[in-house]
């Protein structure tokens, strides 16, 4: 199959992203907010079948030295075929010279592994209080 790979926000329908992100419960935005957190963002990369958005991610970075890699997904009609491994890598080829930092859920630790992704020894977060609860639920802390 032929999908296109995407790196500008032209056109983008952010309500197909939000419902992407929000079906695996990685956010809870309105489409708007999806808007602003990828607009805001130094890298952004979609993956569309036709005029379907199948995969996005984004990458905060100070386009020198270091980044963070947020909102990775792919719909799950389309998992397994190397789309996600894809996805990754394109949003590496714009983080060239950076130290990249990502947490995940769990169950995609390994996901990351193979990619190249280490365990960090002396990575801390400071959770939003709101979001305590369903960060400790899943296991992240
Ligand atoms: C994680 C995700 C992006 C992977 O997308 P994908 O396109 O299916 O991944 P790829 O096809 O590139 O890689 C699949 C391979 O990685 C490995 N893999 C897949 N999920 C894995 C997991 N959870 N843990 C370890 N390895 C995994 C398997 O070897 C798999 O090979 P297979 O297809 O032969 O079974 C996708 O499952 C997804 O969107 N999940 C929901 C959202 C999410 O968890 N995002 C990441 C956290 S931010």
């Amino acid at each position: 199959m032929t999908y296109t790979y995407r790196k500008d926000r032209k056109n983008i329908d952010w309500a197909q992203v939000t419902r992407l992100l929000n079906g695996f419960g990685l956010t809870d935005f309105t489409p708007a907010q999806t808007e602003t957190a990828f607009s805001n963002s130094a890298v952004n990369v979609f993956i569309l079948d036709g005029d379907k958005i199948i995969g996005c991610g984004r990458a905060l970075s100070d386009g020198i030295s270091q980044a963070a890699i947020y909102n990775i997904a792919i719909d799950g009609a389309y998992h397994h075929q190397g789309l996600g491994k894809k996805l990754i890598a394109l949003i590496l080829e714009e983080t060239a010279d950076c130290n990249v930092v990502l947490y995940t859920h769990p169950d995609t630790v390994s996901w990351y592994e193979e990619q190249g992704f280490r365990r960090m020894k002396t990575g801390l977060a400071l959770y939003h209080p709101d979001k305590i609860t369903a960060i400790t639920r899943m296991g992240f802390i």
